[in-house]
């Protein structure tokens, strides 16, 4: 077998045999296969797709390239949620608390943010002494022990996929259906979890721009959990909006406790609630209540335990970015458009995100927005505050929103989009 034979099967649009597969996925992460040949071929994936039986064979390869978690000695089901990412998207942190609260074990292997997404490591790191990295041991243990974890993806984990990921983000290949759904299924496949719910965004914060590519994506990763024995869910969700009214690490953890302590943005509420009734019907815990869960400290309790038990102080004082700078509404009327992207793409160039992987990233830099489509604004009211600690990237970020922002003439009716497309 090599590696050009595999590359000109795809490029001329046909079929990888299992043997094929197997071999490049396994030779890629030896290092016997070259990153340039290996970028050839996820273009060629790119262009020319994979059938369903393609993908599920990648996805067993990714998943045979590293070690399986085991969480079959826990007393409680597994369950976990994967977002494809989008702005201001904190879900997972009241989230993971709120599940393990009404019963569950929550293992949420995590990633950090690059380009305009946040990444929801990146988010804990901002509360002091808080530790992404743990043994396969100590995840078990802060699992048994709270309930609930968040942590970073050991390197033995799919690292076919470690590799492969790293590769596409540098050759525009990251927007490929098979490639994506292969990518994220590998890992959590991998993990061990034996359900799990999908939270597949779509709109201009998104990777999926549009419904029929999200409906396609989250279609193909249910297929391959259900194959694999997961209990598999997706929703389809907005990314036309950030989530929330923060997009940036300690501002979107603050806004995650207001969640946990009963209050928080309606719209963070309702989308942690969905997903908790999702992923606790998919563990079989049909009778839980998470609104109660919420409403009663539970979640809360759960929380400050996991946040200590990976050596952060639940009580610590959050950083604050040393600069701010108010952007105000353009007109009167009714905020008829907020774009997700745009935010995105601003709060990253205040220092919230990453431009490389090896990039530190600002705690308390990023986004706080004062209103939301629908709502009334007045010429001249603040509608975002800009947060960073490099005041000369504010020019860099004004620029990234010079179009996000419309206002409809008062009495417009804004029709609302459904948090929840499907
Ligand atoms: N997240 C992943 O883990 N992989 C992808 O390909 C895209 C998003």
């Amino acid at each position: 077998m090599d590696a050009i034979s595999v590359i000109r099967t795809k490029r001329d649009g046909g079929r990888l045999s299992d043997r094929q597969i197997d071999w490049v996925i396994d030779a890629y992460t030896r290092g016997e296969v070259a990153d340039e040949q290996m970028s050839a071929l996820a273009m060629a994936i790119l262009l020319n797709g994979m059938e369903r039986e393609e993908i599920a064979r990648w996805t067993a390869a990714m998943i045979a390239s590293g070690e399986r978690m085991d969480f079959s000695s826990l007393p409680r089901p597994t369950a976990d949620k994967h977002s494809t990412g989008g702005v201001g998207d904190k879900i997972t942190l009241p989230l993971a608390p709120l599940v393990a609260a009404c019963g569950a074990a929550v293992p949420q292997l995590s990633g950090r943010g690059l380009g305009h997404t946040g990444g929801t490591l990146d988010k804990l790191e901002s509360i002091p002494g808080w530790r992404a990295l743990l043994s396969n041991e100590e995840m078990l243990q802060v699992l048994a022990d709270t309930g609930a974890v968040i942590c970073a993806a050991g390197d033995g984990l799919a690292p076919a996929d470690k590799k492969l990921y790293a590769l596409r983000d540098v050759t525009a290949t990251v927007e490929a259906i098979p490639l994506i759904a292969s990518s994220i299924m590998s890992k959590k496949i991998a993990e061990g979890t034996g359900s799990l719910v999908l939270d597949v965004k779509v709109g201009s914060g998104a990777f999926m721009k549009n419904i029929e590519d999200a409906r396609e994506l989250a279609a193909t990763m249910v297929g391959l959990g259900t194959d694999h024995g997961v209990r598999t869910v997706a929703l389809l969700t907005d990314m036309s909006t950030p989530l929330g009214l923060t997009a940036g690490n300690a501002l979107e953890v603050r806004e995650s406790v207001e969640v946990l302590a009963g209050g928080g943005p309606a719209d963070v509420v309702e989308l942690t609630l969905a997903l908790a009734r999702e992923m606790l019907d998919a563990a079989g815990l049909r009778d839980a209540d998470p609104a109660k869960a919420l409403a009663d400290g539970s979640a809360m309790d759960v929380w400050r335990r996991m946040i200590a038990a990976q050596g952060g102080d639940p009580d610590a004082e959050l950083p604050v970015a040393r600069e701010r700078e108010v952007v105000t509404a353009p007109a009167s009327g009714v905020l008829a458009r907020l774009d997700a992207y745009a935010v995105g793409v601003a709060a990253w160039r205040l220092g919230a995100g990453r431009a490389r992987k090896e990039d530190p990233v600002q705690e308390g830099a990023g986004i706080e927005l004062h209103a939301k489509p629908g709502d009334t604004v007045v010429a001249g009211q603040p509608l975002m505050t800009l947060h960073t600690d490099t005041p000369e990237k504010f020019p860099y970020a004004l620029a990234a929103l010079a179009d996000a922002v419309e206002v409809a003439p008062a009495g417009t009716l804004v029709e609302p989009v459904p948090l929840i497309l499907g």
